[in-house]
């Protein structure tokens, strides 16, 4: 069934483990990461980006993506998940990641997402509360659970917890649960966006043990989550580049320290670099092997793409070609 994330959540706190939190561009990819989960019988948490909803939606330029695709994508998205949901003996969530205002965390809600991020890390703590606030008012009136961020995620070199930190500050941590009564919170320790991590990064575990003890102390439920926590496989970033890729100084997250930190009051992870690799090594795969696929004008605009972008892995770089021929038969 398709349920809010909150349970699956407090379960992850109960239990002391994490779940892994998988971001989709279309909905094959969610079949996909749906019925993983059901090979491991475990709950599934699926995310489409504030982004992904508006590529959903249609838009090939999705960076440009109005509200309305937005929320073209996230009916779509719904929907799909809400039927496969139906016929699945687990419980599975669709969270929106990286909400960046209120209008796109309302095309998500009211698209059927059953839980919500809202990012206001870049704004101060007070406008942040005063954001998140707001849209968890919106969202648990209508049985949605919210996720907030504190802090800036940012390479691990450059920034020590002290002065001018970047990191999450444990007591603003506390501070934004109880104003804002969220339900999870994104925090800042040493993860980071996209493929470029660094050699030997380092999570701050005892950052995230420090919020959770505050946490614990004040009597408040909250389960932290992890982002920027893709494991960047070697072998797949190698495989890419012997395909005609090119993609340099990828580094991830290891593994040990994911399973660490699922011990250190993090409940969820969130992965969508190692699925773009994953996408990207697929596809250059059935190129180099199928050269005579590439006779299909569709198929040849693809590889046309992905030939004169050797280092992108974003999967939404190289689809637009599907649209058109969908939509417009050419
Ligand atoms: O944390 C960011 C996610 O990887 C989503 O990226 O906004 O390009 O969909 P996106
Ligand atoms: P990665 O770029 O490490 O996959 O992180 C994804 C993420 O945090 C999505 O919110
Ligand atoms: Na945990
Ligand atoms: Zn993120």
């Amino acid at each position: 069934a398709l349920i809010p994330l909150r349970p699956i959540l407090d379960a992850t706190d109960k239990f002391d483990y994490a779940q892994g939190a998988f971001n989709v561009n279309a909905v094959c990819q969610a079949q996909a990461v749906i019925d993983v989960h059901e090979m491991f019988r475990s709950p599934a948490i699926l995310q489409g980006a504030d982004l992904a909803n508006g590529f959903m939606g249609g838009r090939k330029d999705f960076m440009n993506a109005t509200i309305e695709d937005k929320i073209i994508g996230a009916r779509n998205i719904a929907n799909a998940v809400k039927e496969r949901a139906k016929d699945s003996f687990i419980p599975i969530a669709l969270h929106l990641d990286h909400g960046r205002d209120f209008d796109s965390v309302k095309a998500a809600i009211d698209g059927g997402y059953t839980s919500v991020m809202i990012d206001g890390s870049s704004l101060p703590l007070d406008k942040n509360i005063e954001l998140t606030r707001e849209v968890v008012k919106y969202a648990h009136e209508r049985g949605v659970t919210v996720e907030g961020e504190l802090g800036v995620l940012a390479g691990v070199e450059d920034h020590v917890f002290s002065a001018g930190s970047t990191y999450t500050n444990p007591l603003h941590a506390i501070k934004f649960f109880k104003e804002t009564k969220v339900d999870a919170l994104a925090i800042s320790y040493g993860t980071m966006h996209g493929a470029n991590k660094g050699k030997d990064a380092v999570v701050r575990k005892e950052i995230a043990i420090a919020i959770k003890e505050c946490l614990r102390h004040e009597g408040i439920q909250g389960v932290l989550v992890s982002h920027g926590s893709s494991t960047v496989p070697r072998y797949i970033v190698d495989e890419i580049n012997a395909l005609g890729g090119d993609i340099q100084n990828a580094y991830g997250i290891a593994l040990n320290q994911l399973k660490e930190v699922s011990h250190c009051g993090i409940g969820k992870i969130n992965v969508d670099t190692d699925i773009r690799l994953a996408v990207t090594r697929n596809l250059r795969e059935y190129f180099v092997n199928n050269p005579e696929a590439r006779e299909d004008k569709c198929i040849n605009e693809i590889w046309h793409l992905m030939e004169s972008n050797p280092k992108a892995f974003d999967p939404r770089a190289f689809l637009p070609p599907i649209m058109d021929t969908v939509m417009y038969g050419n």
